[in-house]
Parts: C-alpha cells; sequence; structure tokens
C-alpha cells in the first residue's frame, strides 16, 4: 500500500509548550492505525525535545537547520537536531527566502549537509509570483542550485515539496495549485531531477504538494494531482481540521 507523506509545518507556532503538547498528541492519536500515511511534525526547535518523547507514529521534523556545527550564533545544526531524534529537516521554504534572505547557495550548503548525513531534507520550491498557469523556469534553477554537487547517492534521502509562494494561505488572495497543475508539477520537477540523476534514482526521490491544503482538497492532490504527499501549514494547528485532513487521507 502507498503511503503519503503528509508533513505538518507548525511554522512559528504555537505560544506555549503547552499548546505544543496538546497539539502531538492530537496528531499522534489520529494518525495512530491510519495505515497509508506517514506523518511528520515539523516544530519550533523550542518544541522539539517536549513532544519527541509523545511520538510514536509521527516523526519528529525541523523547519531549518544549519550546515555545521560550532562558531555559529543563533544557528541550530544539524548534528544538534540529528542527536535530538530529528528526522526531517525543511530547507528553503519560501518564507525564509523572502523573510531572512536565504539565497539558492546557502539552500545548497543545507541540503548537502543534510543529504550526506542521512536526515531526509525537505527541498521547498515554488514561484514567488504567479505570472502564468504553468511552472516556470524559476522551480528549474532553484532545484538545480539546491541540488549542486549534491551525489547521486545521496538523493535516496530527498523530498521535493512543490510550494508556490502565492499559493501559500497566509498570503494576500492565496489560493491552492488545482490538483491537475500540481500533476504538471509533479512531472516537471521528475523530469529535472531524472536529467541529473537518472529515472531510477529519481523514483525513490517522493515529490509532494504544498500550499493552501485543507481537509477539503487534501485527497485531490494525491489523487487527481498524483502527489506523493502534502505539506501542510494553517491546517495542521487546528486540532478539528487535521483530523479531518488525516481522515481524508485515509479514504483514499
Ligand atoms: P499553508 O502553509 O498550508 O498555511 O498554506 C504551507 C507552508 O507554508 O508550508
Amino acid at each position: 500500500m502507498k503511503k503519503y507523506l503528509i508533513i505538518a509545518n507548525w511554522k512559528a507556532n504555537p505560544g506555549t509548550a503547552e499548546e505544543a503538547v496538546v497539539l502531538a498528541r492530537m496528531t499522534e492519536k489520529q494518525i495512530s492505525g491510519q495505515n497509508n500515511a506517514h506523518a511528520v511534525i515539523a516544530a519550533p526547535f523550542v518544541f522539539l525535545a517536549t513532544i519527541r518523547p509523545l511520538l510514536k507514529k509521527t516523526e519528529l521534523g525541523a523547519q531549518d537547520s544549519f550546515w555545521s556545527d560550532g562558531p555559529h550564533t543563533g544557528e541550530i545544526s544539524w548534528s544538534q537536531l540529528k542527536n535530538l531524534g530529528v528526522k526531517y529537516v525543511i530547507a528553503g521554504h519560501s518564507e525564509r527566502r523572502s523573510d531572512c534572505g536565504e539565497t539558492d547557495p546557502i539552500i545548497n550548503k543545507k541540503i548537502i549537509a543534510l543529504l550526506q548525513n542521512n536526515i531526509k531534507a525537505v527541498l521547498c520550491v515554488g514561484e514567488r509570483e504567479r505570472v502564468s498557469k504553468e511552472i516556470s523556469w524559476e522551480v528549474e534553477t532553484q532545484i538545480k542550485n539546491a541540488l549542486r554537487e549534491v551525489k547521486e547517492k545521496s538523493i535516496k534521502n530527498l523530498i521535493v515539496a512543490y510550494e508556490p509562494k502565492w499559493a501559500i494561505s497566509s498570503g494576500k488572495d492565496a489560493q491552492p495549485v488545482t490538483p491537475a497543475d500540481a500533476h504538471q508539477a509533479f512531472l516537471y520537477i521528475r523530469k529535472i531531477i531524472s536529467g541529473l540523476y537518472g529515472e531510477k534514482a529519481t523514483n525513490g526521490v517522493p515529490i509532494i504538494y504544498g500550499g493552501s491544503v485543507n481537509s477539503a482538497n487534501a485527497r485531490s492532490f494525491l489523487t487527481e494531482g498524483n502527489m506523493d504527499g502534502v505539506l501542510v501549514g494553517k491546517s495542521c494547528l487546528e486540532t478539528k481540521e487535521f483530523g479531518a485532513l488525516l481522515k481524508a487521507v485515509s479514504t483514499i
């Protein structure tokens, strides 16, 4: 049975450790007994140690990482995260690209460090603006720059999330891409990765969709859109809504 990857990106939420515990317990409860989904909670750094003991079926994820430890004030390194039990790390989220000035060369360093050290790297790519219905060259450039110097053997730890910035729920007039457009993006991304590493290696790279995914549309991205999973922001913060989303996926 195919297992869909459902990544809950908590962003800078919730406000307290008590709320984080409630949210983690709820996700864990809802995912238990669900056979066709693999859930990851990408929590803020401050809650990772608190929620780790609560997660049995759900994997622990982080929203960012630094590529080395040592004298890097304010950073959290991949090895610190790995030591804490983090299995998945997001890299290149559009909010980090726009809010924190992360560039492709920075994202490339993060991706190399994660992949080489056996941490699943969730590389986020997507257009900043909606210029046309077609997926744009911007995505190709982001992927090629992020994977510079990445060896084929490391690709098994890669996940690519297609998440156009304009589709993220917090944006003005945000709306998700259609499942049909998500499928086009899926094919396009596969083609780029196949061009770099060949078809066989590419088959092992899950391609997921993010941007205003909710309980009403998640299923269609996985079925019509043929995506391998979804990256969920806002909808994973409301217990009822996220429960409904997981339930919708369980009916596939
Ligand atoms: P959203 O966020 O589901 O609130 O659109 C997704 C993300 O930014 O990862």
